[in-house]
């Protein structure tokens, strides 16, 4: 009803129905799926063919100077005429003065449409105040069962970060941070049920060689009031008395010499004893095993909620079910896929037609379980708990032959079922984050160093500095957001170096460069003295005179507004690609319209009265909102000032 209403407000008829429409499609959900819907029955109509067709062929040119949709004609598919005449007498047919679409211009065999500037101001700019922070969502009630909005939820498991309790929290683990967040919060607004797991590498041999480290070089003092570096250090410090070992074992076997003598010896021992006892459960290990993980937990939570993250579990490879690992192994037997080879339980992909997967140890020769072995049993356990219709995995493109491993197990277990619920979301590397950062080993090192350096960038300017109320809190928001903005700029797969010069710059397209622009917006509204309150009672109030306000100088607001228009097909698409860039390339376009429309469309000390001030001000506080929402969809914490 709120639709039609709008759209007799321009003179355009109720939407009219798509057949086989695609949910996420709807217009609730997204401005251009409005005029999709009215532009294909009149598509249909004049082509003779069916709305569905016309509906499915309209697709979104990539940039605004070829309209808002187009109409690549070979795609209806209508025999007898080349596509270009068909154009041409599309072309000729189409109404001439429609509300929602200007006359087309036929441009070979594509017919391009742009949007009539008078339904923009009146259309979308109502639908956007009307969904505030949902727009862009696409759960809209309207596409639900009212009386039970959770039946049909899928539910998605989103497994990130996962650092190794007393080891670094490396480059890897930030990148995962940074897209895992993202992406649970992409599918928490396509009205997904969103599980956020944390798979810590709390379990395996090098745990046993911390405890033994802990004998030696452990400090309860230290413990308490820095654990995570403590952990570090007393990791560090064993690792470095065990290595001359750990090379004597290796050069044994390149050599073809048995390790078992070397590793039944010194730290190998009391490494591989410890572990086994944490295996079998013996209640001190587990004891001390439990103090650790605990105290790193508590540090985690408070250091992700520097970043607006917080998990539903905290599991981790000490969490897996022994009674699942078991049952597993059994799976693999009845298969015939397990074998034993010199004392440790493998399996040879290459046997078992998966040729470039090699073969994997998946009970070690102590007979100790593997981080494969784990990671498998964890997918049963978590099929058992939650059920979910899938699960992602975002870890690094270094362990894209692992998950693959992990994946084609499932399949040999005969849990192919499983296996095809499952996604290795991957990335690239992070070149030279420590050396340029200084000596970061902790996600805190890393957002501390952020942070200093962005307010170095801030004191620069020392009158702009000196009107920041807060400037330590402001400059950890903008000082996180370079680091994201930075490691969301291209494809997951690329990678980038680390350049804390460009990326703490307000100059580019950074995350201080965004966060300008969000508080530019916000002053626009304070120095006129307006609330959001007041602009929405405008909009409603005026909205036949909306257009002549807003659209004195046409073409910025106008591109502006069509910008706006996209921001729920972006937010589609990245749930397509899962690609942070899909949105911040989108954000950064709206904001170079905007900064293209500062100087021409001035809100305080406009000409022409206090109309055009509030339908001004309303315009920008529609697209503040479009660009709040789509920083805090990234994860980003939009400033005020
Ligand atoms: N802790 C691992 C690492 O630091 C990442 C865990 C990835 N997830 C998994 N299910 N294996 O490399």
């Amino acid at each position: 009803e709120g639709l039609t209403a709008l759209l007799s407000g321009v003179g355009a008829g109720p939407i009219p129905s798509i057949p086989g429409d695609a949910p996420v499609a709807h217009p609730l959900n997204r401005p251009i799926g409005i005029y999709r819907a009215c532009l294909a029955d009149i598509l249909a109509r004049l082509a003779g063919c069916e709305t569905a067709v016309t509906y499915e062929s309209l697709q979104t040119p990539g940039t605004l100077a070829n309209g808002d949709l187009v109409l690549p004609v070979p795609r209806l598919r209508i025999k007898g005429k080349t596509p270009a005449e068909q154009c041409a007498e599309l072309e000729a047919a189409f109404p001439n003065n429609h509300p929602l679409f200007q006359k087309p211009v036929a441009a070979g065999i594509h017919l391009p449409f742009f949007f009539t500037p008078l339904s923009l101001p009146r259309l979308v700019l109502p639908y956007i105040f009307q969904r505030q922070q949902c727009y862009g969502n696409h759960v809209h009630v309207g596409l639900r069962n009212i009386e039970s909005p959770d039946q049909g939820r899928k539910k998605v498991i989103l497994e990130f970060s996962s650092p190794n309790i007393a080891k670094e929290f490396h480059a890897g683990h930030l990148r995962s941070t940074i897209i895992g967040a993202f992406i649970a919060n992409l599918y928490e607004t396509m009205g997904w049920d969103v599980v956020k797991v944390n798979y810590l590498g709390d379990w395996g041999k090098q745990f046993g060689l911390l405890a033994v480290g802990w004998q030696r070089f452990g400090s309860e003092e230290e413990l308490a009031r820095e654990p995570l570096k403590h952990l570090l250090d007393v990791y560090a410090r064993i690792n470095a008395v065990f290595k001359p070992e750990q090379e004597a074992s290796k050069k044994a076997r390149d050599e073809g010499r048995d390790t078992a003598e070397i590793e039944s010896q010194g730290l190998f021992a009391e490494r591989n004893a410890f572990f086994s006892h944490m295996e079998s459960g013996d209640e001190e290990a587990i004891a001390l095993w439990r103090r650790f993980r605990d105290i790193s937990i508590d540090r985690y939570v408070a250091t992700y909620a520097r970043l607006n993250i917080d998990f539903d579990e905290y599991s981790g490879e000490s969490q897996v079910n022994k009674t699942t690992i078991e049952r597993v192994e059994s799976l693999l037997q009845e298969k015939s896929v397990y074998e034993q080879d010199n004392g440790s339980w493998v399996i040879n992909f290459e046997k078992h037609g998966s040729k470039g997967l090699g073969v994997a140890v998946v009970r070690g020769r102590t007979g100790t379980t593997t981080y494969l072995l784990r990671d498998v049993a964890a997918v049963l356990d978590r099929e058992e708990k939650y059920n979910f219709d899938k699960m992602i995995y975002v870890v690094s493109t270094e362990q894209d032959l692992y998950f693959r491993r992990v994946f084609r197990t499932l399949e040999l277990m005969g849990r192919s079922d499983l296996a095809a619920r499952l996604q290795h979301v991957n990335f690239g590397k992070v070149m030279g984050m420590s050396s340029r950062l200084g000596n970061v080993k902790l996600l805190s090192d890393i957002l501390d160093q952020s942070r200093e350096a962005m307010h170095e960038v801030m004191r620069r300017n020392a009158v702009k500095y000196s009107q920041v109320a807060e400037p330590d809190a402001v400059a950890e928001k903008v000082g996180i957001s370079a680091v994201m903005v930075q490691d969301m700029s291209g494809k997951r797969i690329n990678n980038y170096p680390f350049d804390i010069n460009r990326m703490t710059s307000f100059e580019g397209d950074t995350g201080p460069y965004l966060q300008y622009c969000h508080a530019r917006l916000n002053s626009i509204l304070r120095k006129a003295g307006l609330t959001r309150k007041d602009l929405v009672n405008h909009l409603e109030n005026h909205a036949d005179g909306l257009d002549a306000d807003i659209l004195m100088d046409k073409p910025h607001a106008v591109d502006l507004l069509r910008l706006m228009a996209q921001y729920p097909d972006v937010t589609a698409m990245a749930l397509k690609t899962l690609e942070p860039s899909t949105v911040l390339t989108y954000l950064f376009r709206l904001a170079h319209q905007l900064s293209s429309c500062y100087d021409v469309l001035q809100v305080v000390g406009a000409e022409g009265g206090r109309h055009v001030v509030l339908a001004r001000a309303a315009l920008y506080e529609g697209a503040r909102q479009v660009l709040e929402t789509g920083m805090r969809l990234l994860g980003l914490s939009p400033v005020e000032r």
